[in-house]
């Protein structure tokens, strides 16, 4: 594959820690992920990106597993109904969020504090889990010294699942196609990844075998239609046509190993 990249500008490092700031406050106001997702969103459009996330998650019973910018865990509850005896542990800088996290039912290990800094001793996680998270981090230093503290918090046998915005689909959501300000929102930076530039990224963390597809490839509206069954024809675009499901897919998921 082509490592060609089209750079937008690039953000100089003050930049980065104003945008990381406004982000998070913008995040601490605003409702929290999954409750936004379900009010966007069709309830099937939510389900495949997480049913695509957990079959990906190679987790033993009483595993730990940890959520990267989990937001109010709508992921970690997710995993807790199909591996109710795994160890979830959550980390986000906003706080409210969390919040709502701990008084779900059922237990968890919420902390507030920077994807980037990972509070916690090495080869401590047998999976990590980032939704839509690592796109906001607004410099590729950034990004992979988050990957690297990923890496470095799993066990030898770890493995990393994560889901960005798919750049052959949304390259109209900034103004040079690639990185800015999303729309008129200036509180959040995204970088837009393509297939390649995602591969590189995690191989540069550290990260082996790694494999990308593309999904949520049904559009939104087709599948508030047909609802249910869509969610097993888009499973089934993503499984099968890899290809067709790197260009059409809404966002890319990675799946990668330590070792
Ligand atoms: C698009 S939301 C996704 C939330 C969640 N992963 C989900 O899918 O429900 C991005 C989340 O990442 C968090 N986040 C962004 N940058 C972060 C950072 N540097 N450290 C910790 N959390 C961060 C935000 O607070 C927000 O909750």
């Amino acid at each position: 594959m082509g490592l060609k990249r089209k750079r937008g500008p690039i953000l100089s490092i003050p930049d980065v820690k104003s945008q990381k700031d406004k982000e998070r406050r913008y995040r601490e106001q605003d409702l929290p992920f999954g409750v936004y997702t379900l009010q966007a969103k069709t309830k099937w459009w939510n389900e495949i990106e997480l049913q695509n996330v957990v079959r990906q998650l190679d987790l033993v019973d009483g595993g730990r597993l940890l959520d990267l910018g989990s937001s109010d865990g709508r992921l970690l509850e997710y995993v807790h109904k199909r591996f109710p005896r795994c160890r979830l542990y959550g980390i986000d800088f906003a706080m409210n969020p969390l919040k709502v996290l701990t008084e779900k039912p059922f237990p968890s290990f919420p902390v507030c504090g920077d994807v980037c800094e990972l509070p916690y001793k090495s080869e401590s996680f047998d999976g990590a889990v980032s939704i839509q998270v690592i796109q906001h981090l607004a410099s590729r230093e950034e990004r992979i010294r988050c990957l690297k503290d990923i890496c470095r918090s799993l066990k030898a046998k770890g493995h990393l699942v994560i889901t960005v915005i798919n750049q052959k689909k949304w390259s109209d959501l900034v103004k040079n196609g690639k990185e800015g300000l999303l729309g008129n929102n200036e509180n959040l930076y995204v970088y837009l990844y393509d297939p390649e530039d995602l591969s590189q990224d995690l191989s540069e963390a550290g990260f082996k075998n790694v494999k990308i597809v593309g999904i949520n490839n049904l559009h939104r509206n087709y599948l508030k239609r047909i609802k249910g069954s869509g969610v097993w024809l888009d499973l089934f675009l993503t499984r099968y046509l890899r290809s067709v499901s790197l260009q059409k897919g809404s966002y890319l998921l990675a799946r990668c190993t330590k070792q």
